[in-house]
């Protein structure tokens, strides 16, 4: 039994996807979620820089005490991750496996789409880890850069999106895939539409979700669970605090109780 928090951050706001699921999964358990909402978007920097940003948040997220870290973040899972996990102490996980366990054994026909930020993409990593847990699978990536500003801006239904969607998604249609793993968690903002273009048929895997499932699996098995009835959580972002409340109630579809505070990340 462990009544330390869980740590959970992302570039911005996508990582709630990933908090809301843990609170759905684990509702004893508390949470420090930062959301480096100052320097959003990770997806079109350098990988130097994402390497610089992840440790950062990760060094705050240390300070308090934290028993597990995820990182709700596809491109800092995908472009940092595989580069600082032996530098903490923390077990850390991303999104990137559990999400790519959870698509192997969705898909049928073994083709699967992988859509992320440019920097997920061009890191292979999602292709990579799909291809050692199964060489036959068939992997087609697709970078959606306007999906996180569309978000972001509240616009996940409607015309710009739908847009948005066919232009990016028609061409993984085409080939055939029967899943389809949302590797940025901004995304499940998007499921309708992403829904409408790519039809029923098509099994969507939210990697935020998935690595809550992966965290819970951790957390029993190492005995870190806790007993707690119900959890708290406590916002950190590195931007302004005003606005973050409204657009980070439709990140979680629940009003926020926890506090939110600005933060100094660059002091990390
Ligand atoms: N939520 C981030 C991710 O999962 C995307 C936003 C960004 O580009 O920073 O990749």
């Amino acid at each position: 039994m462990d009544h330390r928090p869980i740590g959970i951050f992302d570039s911005g706001l996508g990582g709630l996807t990933c908090v809301k699921k843990v609170m759905e999964l684990l509702p004893g358990e508390d949470i420090i979620y930062f959301g480096d909402t100052g320097r959003v978007p990770y997806g079109s920097r350098s990988s130097d820089t994402i390497l610089k940003y992840t440790r950062q948040d990760i060094r705050f997220l240390q300070t308090f005490d934290i028993k597990f870290i995820i990182i709700a973040c596809g491109t800092a899972s995908s472009a940092a991750l595989p580069r600082i996990r032996n530098e903490f102490q923390t077990e850390i996980a991303g999104v990137l496996e559990p999400a790519c366990r959870a698509a192997a054994s969705a898909s049928r026909n073994g083709k699967i789409g992988v859509i992320g930020t440019q920097g997920t993409v061009r890191s292979g990593k999602y292709l990579h880890t799909l291809k050692e847990m199964d060489a036959s699978l068939k992997v087609f990536s697709k970078a959606c850069p306007l999906f996180v500003p569309l978000v972001e801006n509240g616009h996940t239904q409607g015309a710009l999106a739908r847009l948005a969607a066919e232009e990016y998604l028609l061409s993984l249609k085409a080939e055939g895939i029967d899943t389809l793993i949302l590797g940025c968690t901004h995304y499940p903002l998007l499921t309708d539409t992403i829904r409408e273009v790519m039809g029923d048929s098509v099994t969507l895997i939210d990697a935020g979700a998935q690595a809550a499932v992966y965290a819970k699996e951790r957390l029993m098995a190492a005995n870190l669970l806790s007993d707690k009835a119900c959890g708290t959580v406590q916002y950190y972002v590195s931007d302004e605090v005003e606005g973050f409340t409204d657009i980070a109630q439709m990140f979680l579809e629940k009003e926020i109780k926890g506090s939110v505070q600005k933060i100094e990340i660059e002091a990390y």
